[in-house]
């Protein structure tokens, strides 16, 4: 399998570019995908943590409300939990939300993966209690925060300054995804309107989460992506966006993984 990132001799950027609509982006990989890859053995495991079904704009708007003291990680855990200690109680009364602020900025500003989705998939993994479901579900929203234009979440009061842009990752790390709405907005990093891109995009996230964890609740989440799909694809583990770092020379792994069936 060529491992350059083309498709027919368009690279997936250009397809996610042309596509237009976020959506339709990870539509078009999705389909593209090159057949099924045998998931990794799902088990399943205890875990104390009940969900029940949820609004999901209000996981947003507690979640926006939390970004600006926690950040983007415990604030994403913050939407749930605060929702989740008064609907069901029990564990999710002592859980400790500010354990997981370390995430933010890419993990203490790394850059790395945006800290919004290791938030939401603490609360996926706790809730889910099966492997599979839990690698499904974050799978999911790593292509819908790559391939959506974000952030369209509206507070219900604007905290910190009005924005203009949304921008369209394509990718899930954080340095890039940031970096970008920053050239569009023309802002700097350390100002009120990137703090109110990122409060708005952590409430997006805990909101396309909610929406997969009500469906999930009611025997209806199916997912919309391949898992290991990118492994499967591009013969390493990676984002598509091979192009952004290699330029027009993007290496080739030199090994395919047996375990996987293509
Ligand atoms: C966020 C930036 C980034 C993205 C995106 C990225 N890479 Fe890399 N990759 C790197 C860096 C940096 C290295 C280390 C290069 C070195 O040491 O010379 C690397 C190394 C590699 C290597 C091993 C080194 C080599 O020269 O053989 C392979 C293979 C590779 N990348 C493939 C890919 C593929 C395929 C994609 C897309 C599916 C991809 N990369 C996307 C940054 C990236």
């Amino acid at each position: 399998m060529t491992i350059n990132g083309n498709n027919d001799g368009l690279s997936r950027r250009d397809l996610i570019i042309n596509s237009g609509k976020a959506a339709a982006g990870a539509a078009i990989l999705s389909i593209g995908a090159l057949n099924a890859v045998k998931t990794a053995d799902a088990y399943e495991y205890a875990s104390t943590f009940k969900y029940e079904k949820l609004d999901p704009h209000e996981v947003g708007q507690v979640t926006y409300e939390n970004y600006f003291k926690r950040w983007c990680t415990s604030s994403v855990i913050a939407g749930f939990v605060e929702a989740l200690k008064k609907k069901v109680g029990s564990s999710w009364k002592d859980f400790p939300i500010d354990a997981y602020r370390w995430g933010h900025g890419g993990m203490a500003g790394w850059g790395a993966l945006c800290g919004t989705m290791p938030g939401a998939g603490v609360i996926i993994g706790l809730v889910t209690k099966n492997t599979d479901t839990a690698e499904e579900m974050t799978n999911d929203l790593a292509f819908y925060y790559s391939y959506t234009e974000l952030p369209d979440f509206e507070p219900s009061k604007i905290i910190k300054a009005q924005i203009k842009h949304m921008t369209i990752a394509g990718t899930p790390v954080c340095h890039i995804s940031v970096g970008r709405w920053m050239r569009a907005e023309g802002v700097a990093f350390l100002t009120d309107q990137r703090a109110e891109r990122c409060a708005r995009l952590a409430a997006n996230i805990a909101m396309e989460t909610t929406k997969m964890l009500n469906a999930w609740v009611d025997g209806k989440y199916a997912p919309k992506h391949q898992p290991l799909y990118n492994v499967a694809s591009n013969g390493i583990t990676s984002q598509n966006n091979c192009k952004d770092c290699h330029g027009q020379y993007v290496p080739s792994p030199n090994k395919t993984y047996e375990t996987l069936k293509k």
